[in-house]
């Protein structure tokens, strides 16, 4: 993004809630999530199902605008930037990879991942000169022209994460990428997201597959709508509850023994 500095945070929360439903119905989807993300972290998010994950991430992403406490993105309240802006921010800035791929099923491969540049407003030949060039990458240049239903599931993840990536975001948001892959296709979008990682990019990544977070910087876990634990915040080390005995005194007792066998 272009205003980050290596020291603003990109994503700072404070006192995050979501709240769905009303009266009785009415629970805490996000119940005071405080968390801060550097630039360039790469950042997994585990917990159990309803904890708040895609809630989480659909508000980090400006897709979900009505909640209580601060999000401040590079530095700057979100509450203060304008719609206009927003848009602008998830269409250039921020790079989406959800649970269900959403390719357009009537458009073939090419068209779908140019299908972000050109509501950005390149013009047809640009975006799919951009977008053949960015499926070379994921090895599905051979694929451009199919149509959805002729990929499997491993080429189709591709695709989306292609699309995801055709405007060069610097923050990029995964929810379970690698949701029903097998551990093969798993790792290829895992490599992919490492690299993306290592030039330098932020990612923030759902998964339910302990595995994959050693691809990660940081991990965190969420429980009931709140941040459980976060492997930033190291916990301090606990004191030994027995303590050691010193060598010296040990070689005391062993010189003491060996003399009592000796007599
Ligand atoms: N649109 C919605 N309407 C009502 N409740 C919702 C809605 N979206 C999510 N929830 C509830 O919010 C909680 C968190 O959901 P979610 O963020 O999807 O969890 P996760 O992604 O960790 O599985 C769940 O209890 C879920 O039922
Ligand atoms: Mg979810």
């Amino acid at each position: 993004m272009a205003i980050t500095t290596k020291k603003t945070p990109v994503i700072k929360l404070r006192d995050l809630k979501k709240r769905f439903g009303i009266g009785d119905a009415e629970a805490y989807a996000l119940d005071g999530v405080d968390l801060t993300i550097k630039n360039g972290e790469f950042v997994a998010i585990m917990g159990p199902s309803g904890c708040g994950k895609t809630t989480l991430l659909n508000i980090i992403g400006l897709l979900d605008r009505s909640y209580f406490g601060q999000y401040e993105l590079d530095g700057k309240p979100v509450d203060s930037i304008s719609r206009r802006k927003q848009a602008f921010i998830r269409s250039k800035q921020i790079g989406y990879i959800f649970q269900n791929f959403n390719l357009v099923p009537r458009l073939n491969i090419i068209e779908n991942v140019a299908l972000p540049l050109t509501y950005s407003g390149v013009t047809r030949v640009n975006s799919l000169i951009v977008a053949s060039d960015i499926l070379k990458l994921f090895h599905l240049n051979e694929r451009e022209y199919y149509m959805p239903h002729q990929l499997s599931g491993g080429q189709i993840q591709r695709v989306a994460i292609a699309r995801a990536l055709v405007n060069k975001p610097t923050i990029i948001l995964a929810d379970e990428p690698t949701g029903n892959l097998d551990s093969r296709s798993s790792h290829i979008i895992m490599e992919e997201l490492a690299a993306l990682h290592s030039v330098g990019n932020t990612i923030i990544m759902v998964t339910h597959n302990a595995n994959l977070t050693t691809y990660a910087s940081r991990v965190i876990t969420m429980l009931d709508g709140k941040i459980d634990t976060d492997s930033r915040e190291m916990p301090k080390p606990e004191k030994p509850k027995h303590k050691r005995p010193k060598a010296k005194k040990t070689k005391k007792k062993l010189t003491a023994k060996l003399k009592r066998k000796k007599k």
